[in-house]
């Protein structure tokens, strides 16, 4: 089917019309390599029998949170890791790490290089609540203490000091619980954790015994999930002490909810109401706030009331928005969001796409294979301009050569990859983490 004319060409066979025409090969990219890029770039492969697609990652190593949020003693939600592995290994993907778009190559150059963009960057930057204190020593974003004990490089200096009895958590997510959870479990289960050695010795001598979760409005409003809670409730040498008359009005409440929140609120009323035992280790309460509104979407409104919680460590967990990469892209920077119409980024003719982070990977699947199957409909349509040949990592790779940037391959990965899981197994845990870029580097080039 190949035509040789100069630049590469093939016919491209339509497979839903079966109708056959003359096209280039779609160069397509993604930039980032989390589970929102990883399925929309299954999803292309799998639609487009001829697509191209090229994945750029910031850091020199993928899957985004999967590998730096996703809770180290949770391995089994990392097992996506093994669907994305076989994407990365399809001849017409490449994975391209190291290299930070925005920086070291700039929206536009790929604009230029691509006949199709699809951004699913994440949302790097943790929500503040912009009130006095919130810079103060001990003072910390969930976010960032989730990456300083994943080993994420940018967070592996964090100045945390865990010589404190009490700690304070703002936010009733599951990073919140996550987090929580963490702090409390016992090291030597913590040990089979692919969590830093570093990082356990820290944890081995922290002094945390009590841990308030505090949320702004009732418990039913609570945004963590029944997993997670069963856990904590369950957890070894910790156990929850709830405000029995904080759970009082959930017995009324729960008949006419729906499935998932009524199994939640169930459990949550239990443990509320159950007796409670004087060896309490960690606690959730709520802030004293007045609710406007009914049921589940009452709203939550400053009152002059104020509660004091006496905690050595403060860590604000109330949710994440994305950053701008480029400021000729619709970023609207109170919601941390690009501005799109199911996907197709404003005023970028069909061009540019945007998907992920949508809660959960299950929901960021389906968000990024949605992705998947407009980018394919838009090049067969034509809405996405692919008859004039795009140069795609070529030109790509040539900008980053003359910057001194060395783009990480996939196989380079895999080499870190082995090298983590072999140093990991001779400490019994499934890997030791490397938290150091320069580290990592000298790894891939050995
Ligand atoms: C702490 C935490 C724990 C979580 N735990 C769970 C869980 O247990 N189960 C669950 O189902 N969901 C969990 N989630 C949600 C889940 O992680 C997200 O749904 C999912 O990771 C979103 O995928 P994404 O690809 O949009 O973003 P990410 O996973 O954040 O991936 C984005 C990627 O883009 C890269 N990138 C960013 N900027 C650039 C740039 N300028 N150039 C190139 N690359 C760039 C980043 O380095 C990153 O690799 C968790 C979320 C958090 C925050
Ligand atoms: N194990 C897992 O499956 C897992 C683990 C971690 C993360 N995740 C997912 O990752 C996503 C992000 O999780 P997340 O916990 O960061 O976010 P989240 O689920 O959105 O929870 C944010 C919490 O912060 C609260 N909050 C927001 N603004 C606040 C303010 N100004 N003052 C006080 N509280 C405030 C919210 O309360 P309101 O409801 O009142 O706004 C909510 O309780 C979620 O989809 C989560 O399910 C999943």
């Amino acid at each position: 089917m190949m035509l040789s004319c100069g630049v590469s060409r093939l016919i491209v066979r339509h497979l839903r019309t079966g109708v056959a025409s003359t096209a280039q090969v779609p160069q397509v990219c993604i930039v980032g390599s989390g589970p929102a890029g990883f399925y929309t770039a299954q999803q292309i492969l799998k639609s487009h029998a001829a697509a191209q697609v090229d994945m750029y990652e910031k850091l020199p190593v993928p899957f985004g949170l999967v590998r730096y949020g996703v809770a180290p003693d949770h391995p089994e939600v990392k097992n996506c890791i093994n669907t994305f592995t076989q994407t990365a290994a399809k001849d017409r993907f490449t994975f391209l790490g190291n290299v930070d778009i925005g920086s070291d190559i700039t929206f536009s150059q790929l604009r230029e290089a691509y006949h199709a963009v699809v951004l699913a960057y994440g949302a790097a930057q943790d929500r503040a609540l912009n009130i006095p204190g919130e810079s103060l020593p001990n003072v910390l974003s969930a976010r960032e203490f989730v990456g300083w004990y994943n080993g994420l490089p940018e967070n592996a200096d964090l100045k945390v000091d865990l010589n404190v009895e009490s700690v304070g958590i703002i936010g009733q997510g599951n990073v919140a619980v996550d987090v929580a959870r963490i702090l409390l479990t016992p090291v030597d289960i913590l040990k089979k954790t692919d969590i830093p050695e570093n990082i356990l010795e820290r944890l081995n001598g922290s002094r945390v015994r009590h841990m308030t979760l505090v949320g702004r409005r009732g418990p039913e409003h609570v945004a963590f999930t029944i997993k997670e809670l069963r856990e904590m409730v369950n957890l070894e040498g910790s156990r929850p002490d709830l405000r029995r008359e904080d759970y009082k009005h959930l017995r009324n409440l729960i008949p006419n909810l729906p499935r998932p929140r009524k199994r939640l609120l169930e459990l949550l009323a239990k443990t509320g109401l159950d007796a409670p035992d004087p060896k309490l280790a960690s606690s959730w309460a709520a802030a004293e706030k007045q609710l406007e509104g009914e049921g589940l979407n009452q709203r939550a409104v400053q009152t002059d009331e104020t509660e004091s919680l006496q905690c050595g460590l403060i860590l604000r967990s109330i949710g994440y928005k994305g950053v701008e990469i480029d400021s000729s892209l619709p970023f609207d920077q109170r919601t941390g969001t690009i501005s799109n119409n199911g996907g197709r980024v404003t005023g970028q003719n069909g061009k540019v796409l945007c998907t992920g982070p949508v809660g959960v990977i299950l929901s960021t699947m389906t968000s990024g294979f949605t992705t998947g199957k407009v980018v394919v409909a838009d090049m067969e349509t034509g809405s996405v301009d692919i008859s004039r040949p795009r140069s795609g990592q070529t030109l790509i790779k040539s900008a980053l050569a003359e910057k001194g940037v060395q783009p990480v391959s996939f196989d380079q990965w895999n080499r870190l990859n082995q090298y983590e899981v072999e140093t990991g197994a001779k400490l019994g845990k499934p890997r030791e983490k490397v938290s150091n870029i320069k580290h990592m580097m000298d790894i891939i080039h050995q």
